[in-house]
């Protein structure tokens, strides 16, 4: 029976903190006891690599072009925490076809079980590679920033994602705030923004704090929770990982009956 949440992290606009988010929202999971795999899904500038300081040799375009196996490929970065690398500017990865899609699952299957979370780390926008990760997930988060642009690139997403396989459960998490209070604000135009037009209702998972501390760790290539596990921002991922957990126990029953990654009927 399945109990491993599978969570697309998602954005309109690039550069808002997503590689960032999934890596430090799963280190936090590692670091309260669960098992997780990052997935980098951004075939067309894969970094989940990059952000770690890790050189993998293998990554997920060859096991799915090449001669490797996707066991090969995974990269052990703590025990219990795995990152499934990309390779950049790899064409069939970034518009992904049916077939292809069809053969990661397949390669997928037998390792998904072992974790109890996947986390996939796509790239900006609506190229086809996202929407169909995007649809296979058992829950989606939407990072936004205040900043006007990201969210009218964020409804512009999820309006796409509610047309083409009615998607309505999205969860927003506003990055880069100076409080409570804007994250809530940016949430409540994009909230507004979907009830009036598009009749559904994101949620708001919650917000992440700008902090200094984040582009250092980048530098550094750590996350920011081993870098500076006290600063503000990765008290917010921990917060985060803990609303996480809660989420996932509700939908126990829910994921038992569907596969880790299956596509929206
Ligand atoms: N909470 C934050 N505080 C300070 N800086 C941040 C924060 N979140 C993100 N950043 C900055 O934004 C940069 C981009 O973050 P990241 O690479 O995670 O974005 P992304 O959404 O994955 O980008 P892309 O769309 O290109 O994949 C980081 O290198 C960091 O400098
Ligand atoms: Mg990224």
């Amino acid at each position: 029976m399945n109990s491993t949440l599978s969570v697309a992290i998602l954005s309109g606009k690039g550069g808002v903190g997503k590689t960032n988010i999934t890596l430090n929202l799963a280190y936090a999971l590692y670091q309260a006891g669960f098992k997780a795999l990052l997935m980098d899904c951004d075939m067309g500038l894969a970094n989940l690599d990059v952000l770690l300081g890790i050189t993998p040799e293998g990554n997920i375009q060859n096991a799915l072009l090449g001669d490797r196996t996707l066991e090969e490929v995974l990269f052990p970065v703590e025990p219990g925490l795995d990152v499934l690398p990309a390779a950049s500017g790899v064409p069939e990865m970034n518009d992904l076809k049916p077939e292809l899609r069809d053969l990661l699952l397949e390669r997928l299957k037998p390792v998904l079980g072992r974790y109890d979370y996947l986390f996939m780390d796509l790239g900006a926008g609506i190229s086809e590679t996202v929407q169909t990760f995007a649809a296979l997930a058992a829950t989606r988060i939407v990072i936004i920033t205040p900043e006007p642009t990201s969210l009218t690139d964020s409804y512009a997403l999820l309006k796409v994602l509610n047309n083409r396989f009615g998607l309505r459960d999205f969860m927003i998490l506003v990055n880069q705030t100076t409080s409570a209070r804007e994250a809530q604000g940016a949430f409540e135009k994009l909230h507004g923004a979907c009830r009036h037009f598009l009749h559904f209702e994101p949620v708001l998972l919650g917000h992440t704090r700008f902090d200094k501390k984040l582009p250092e760790a980048v530098c550094r290539q750590q996350s920011l929770l081993r870098y500076a596990p006290g600063c503000p921002a990765a008290q917010d991922f921990q917060a985060l990982a803990t609303r996480l957990q809660k989420i996932r126990l509700s939908m126990v029953d829910w994921l038992a009956q569907r596969e880790v990654l299956q596509l929206v009927q």
